[in-house]
């Protein structure tokens, strides 16, 4: 099954490896494929529209690129939508829960942060435009690692939690969305170093059952090799390095730093192939501050994914 074939797909790895930039790039993939996509940040992140240059406005959708929204959950927005969905009423809302007294008792409610926020696009997922989904795909990029577990795991949580009742009901529903692999796909993003490799085996292994949803592995921020043959650079280098004067030893120098990456970038992308799913490099721009033109550069390397 084709990745923007999905009704959503949560994106998340390692703190810092390229998250919003891969979720960035799958959702402008689908939109310039012709299909109207949301982007959530979770968590009250809003990197998003400064990507694309363009002044966010929080909980709202902004339109970032054609047909490419972006809108930043926070689970305090969240909560106050589902409590007045289900109140109809939003100043019984903010009577019951802004209080001093029932305030900390949510904070207290184990992933209810996570559940509610996993709710919401859930919701999102559902709404109707014209008479079909607002939404065609709705890309999530999800909290890191450890924290984007908890997330997925917490409508499953709250059902245990809860047994009966309507917030099993919800949760369970939610669940059911997450956990079908028909209309959810997972996208975990790698670096080719050490930590973030073993943080994403450790995510995969304890993925558990919905292992089965990671439809792809990218390995962001892969430097090109330095020659084009390096099997023939290696044979000829001894030779070269004699001849050389001290600028040229210096050239063979970095070369051999640059060939030794590279080898273990070809090192990384087998331990990640080992886990399964596909893998997809994307490569590194030696640039700061990414904007819209550095994505639609980087696009290709998503197109196999
Ligand atoms: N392929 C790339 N080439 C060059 N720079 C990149 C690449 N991918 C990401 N970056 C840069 O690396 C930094 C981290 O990327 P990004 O913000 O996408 O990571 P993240 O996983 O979302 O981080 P966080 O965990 O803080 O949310 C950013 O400055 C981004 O522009
Ligand atoms: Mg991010």
């Amino acid at each position: 099954m084709k990745l923007l074939d999905r009704r959503v797909v949560l994106v998340t790895g390692k703190g810092g490896v390229g998250k919003t930039t891969i979720s960035a790039l799958i959702a402008l993939r689908a939109a310039r494929a012709g299909k109207r996509v949301l982007l959530c940040e979770t968590s009250g992140v809003t990197q998003v529209p400064a990507l694309f240059r363009v002044a966010g406005r929080g909980y709202d959708p902004v339109e970032v690129a054609p047909r490419l929204h972006t809108l930043s959950i926070t689970s305090e927005a969240a909560i106050e939508d589902y409590v007045v969905m289900q109140l109809h009423f939003r100043r019984l809302y903010k009577l019951v829960f802004r209080n001093r007294v029932v305030g900390p008792f949510i904070d207290a409610v184990p992933g209810l942060h996570d559940l509610i926020q996993l709710g919401k696009v859930f919701d999102l997922e559902r709404t109707q435009l014209g008479g079909r989904p607002a939404w065609d795909l709705i890309v999530v990029d999800a909290p890191a690692t450890g924290h984007g577990l908890t997330m997925l795991a917490s409508p499953r949580a709250m059902m245990e939690l809860t047994i009966a009742g309507p917030f099993h009901d919800n949760a369970r529903d939610i669940a059911a969305l997450f956990e079908d692999h028909a209309r959810t796909a997972l996208v975990l993003v790698s670096l080719p170093e050490d930590m973030p490799l073993k943080e994403t085996e450790e995510l995969y292994q304890r993925l558990g059952p919905l292992r089965e949803a990671v439809h792809g592995l990218v390995l962001n921020e892969v430097h090109p090799a330095p020659v084009p043959d390096p099997a023939l650079y290696r044979t000829l280098a001894p030779t070269l390095r004699e001849r050389a004067d001290e600028a040229g030893r210096e050239a063979l120098a970095i070369a051999d730093a640059a060939l030794l990456r590279t080898g273990r970038q070809d090192d990384a992308r087998r331990r990640l192939q080992a886990l399964g799913p596909k893998v997809v490099d994307v490569p590194f721009l030696y640039r700061r501050d990414l904007g819209p033109t550095d994505l639609s550069g980087l696009l290709p390397a998503v197109e196999a994914l």
